[in-house]
């Protein structure tokens, strides 16, 4: 069950309209869908689908999985999400396909917790990906930079317009920091109706010498360790390559 963030319609409804509309974060993984050549994309924890409609649009065979039901459905009312494979669910269900490249955006790998779902979603990935080139991008926060500090009501406070549903406030508090898990809840305030509701997350912050293990260990190499161009010094862009 994924955090009510991704799962409760009032929040999800309101979802995307708190990010950027442009989100220049997913433009570095739509260049190396063309970088190495991929065809077919596998989204894991695929959210409300910006990224699948966005490289579905561009001609590429794209699926996009996620165990939030109602995050989904946002996804399906996208343009060109009729171009898209939605699958509801979690990693597992991928097992017997296969994909040039598999992408996990807006920090996505560190909802997997423990270091049993984290390792067996890699060798998930590593086995639907074509042998001698397919490609695991994903991005992680850098433990060192404690985002979390900036986690408070004061620093994350919005205000946003949402059409059709009017004004929403929106703030983070931080409730645990526990490394290398971190939980926080989000909070927001629909001013139509006066509804006030929350969501718990925990994230795990994983260091870049842990990750680099973890794809060692589940037969990855490393290919490079990125910067993301719109969050500089922040965060580590993994480009992990199944050997041939
Ligand atoms: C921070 S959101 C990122 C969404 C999207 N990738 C984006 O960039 O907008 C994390 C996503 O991971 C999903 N998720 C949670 N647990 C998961 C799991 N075990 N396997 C795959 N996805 C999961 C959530 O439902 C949510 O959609």
């Amino acid at each position: 069950m994924a955090d009510r963030i991704f799962e409760e319609s009032r929040l999800v409804d309101v979802y995307d309209f708190f990010d950027s509309a442009e989100r220049p974060d997913l433009d570095p993984y739509i260049a190396m869908t063309d970088e190495f050549g991929a065809k077919s994309v596998i989204d894991i924890g695929c959210g409300t689908g910006i990224l699948a409609c966005r490289l579905a649009a561009l001609s590429k065979e794209v699926i996009g999985i996620d165990p939030a039901a109602a995050s989904l459905k946002v996804a399906c009312r996208k343009a060109d999400a009729d171009r898209v494979k939605w699958i509801h669910g979690t990693a597992p269900m991928l097992a017997g396909m296969q994909a040039d490249l598999v992408t996990m955006t807006g920090n996505a790998a560190q909802v997997f917790v423990t270091d049993e779902d984290w390792m067996s979603t890699l060798r998930i990935c590593r086995g639907i990906l074509r042998p001698g080139g397919g490609r695991l991008v994903f991005e992680v926060r850098d433990p060192s930079k404690a985002a979390w500090k900036d986690w408070n009501r004061d620093q994350t406070y919005q205000v946003i317009e949402v059409p059709e549903i009017g004004k929403v406030e929106k703030w983070v508090d931080l409730l645990d920091v526990q490394l290398p898990l971190v939980t926080f809840r989000q909070t927001f305030v629909f001013q139509r109706d006066g509804a006030v509701i929350s969501s718990d997350s925990t994230l795990r912050f994983r260091s870049q010498s842990e990750i680099i293990e973890s794809l060692c260990f589940t037969n990855f190499l490393v290919e490079d360790i990125r910067d993301a161009p719109d969050r500089p010094g922040l965060e580590f862009v993994f480009i992990a390559r199944c050997p041939g």
